[in-house]
């Protein structure tokens, strides 16, 4: 159920100043919060999603950020907001990350940033992990596949312009599913210097790992992990459109 829209202007006040604030606040730290706020242009936050905090229903909630169904004017978006206790102190690295990505085509939309806040497309849908645990019946099959696919190729993407997601091997927390795409989340780790993995990360984590890998064979009879592994090892040595197209065809994808 979509709850309606509170306007930022009552976030001063509990229980609202908990989400803005959170997990620990001033009372100086959430006005500039909402000055903040008013400069993005947004104006109401909805309390909506699987997680809670208290007794608000939010998006999400990691090390750094607490994410809430939000307008920007009136449209709708998601709200990073950084916790205070986070181990970021601003959260530009992170919106330049995600800018990056959009080029290519990756990750939610960023629509604008500040200190404390990231303004991006909101994804409907559920957390691979939890997605993956409800699929059945007819088209099951067909679905996981292309949602894995166009994971894939997301990650292909990645790792053709040297940017490392670094948090792939806990996929289940960083892949949205939704009815018609699918999107990796959360840049907040990510680094256009290390060595790329995402393919492989991602490959590993999907196929050989234990928590969504068994689910995925009970769906489709994947191939040996040896022979996942030996391909993953040429597609590291020569990342080239070639290799991964031969990892699709070993994953039968
Ligand atoms: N654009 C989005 N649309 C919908 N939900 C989101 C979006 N971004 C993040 N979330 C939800 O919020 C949670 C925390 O976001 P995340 O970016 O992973 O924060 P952190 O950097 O603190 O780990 C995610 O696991 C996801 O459930
Ligand atoms: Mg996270």
């Amino acid at each position: 159920m979509i709850k309606s829209f509170i306007s930022i202007k009552k976030f001063s006040k509990e229980p609202y100043s908990a989400i803005l604030g959170y997990p620990k606040f001033t009372k100086r730290q959430i006005n500039a919060r909402i000055l903040e706020l008013e400069n993005l242009n947004i104006k109401s936050i909805s309390f909506t999603g699987p997680t809670t905090i208290g007794k608000l229903e939010i998006l999400g909630k990691g090390y750094v950020g607490v994410v809430v169904l939000a307008k920007k004017g009136n449209k709708k978006v998601a709200l990073k907001i950084r916790r205070l206790d986070s181990q970021r102190n601003e959260m530009k690295s992170e919106a330049k990350l995600l800018k990056l990505v959009n080029t290519i085509n990756v990750g939610p939309k960023l629509f604008d940033y500040s200190k404390n806040f990231v303004v991006m497309e909101y994804l409907e849908g559920e957390k691979i992990g939890k997605w993956i645990e409800s699929i059945q019946g007819p088209g099951s099959v067909k679905k996981l596949k292309t949602t894995i696919k166009s994971v894939l190729e997301d990650c292909f993407r990645l790792d053709q312009i040297g940017f490392d997601h670094g948090e792939l091997s806990s996929i289940s927390k960083h892949v949205i599913v939704g009815d018609k795409k699918s999107s990796l989340i959360d840049f907040e780790s990510s680094s256009t210097k290390r060595r790329v993995s995402n393919v492989t990360s991602i490959t590993q984590a999907i196929f050989i790992g234990s928590g969504i890998g068994k689910k995925v064979q009970r769906l489709y009879k994947i191939p040996p992990k040896e022979k996942i592994i030996d391909t993953l090892r040429a597609y590291k040595q020569e990342q080239s459109r070639d290799s991964f197209e031969n990892l699709l065809k070993i994953l039968k994808l």
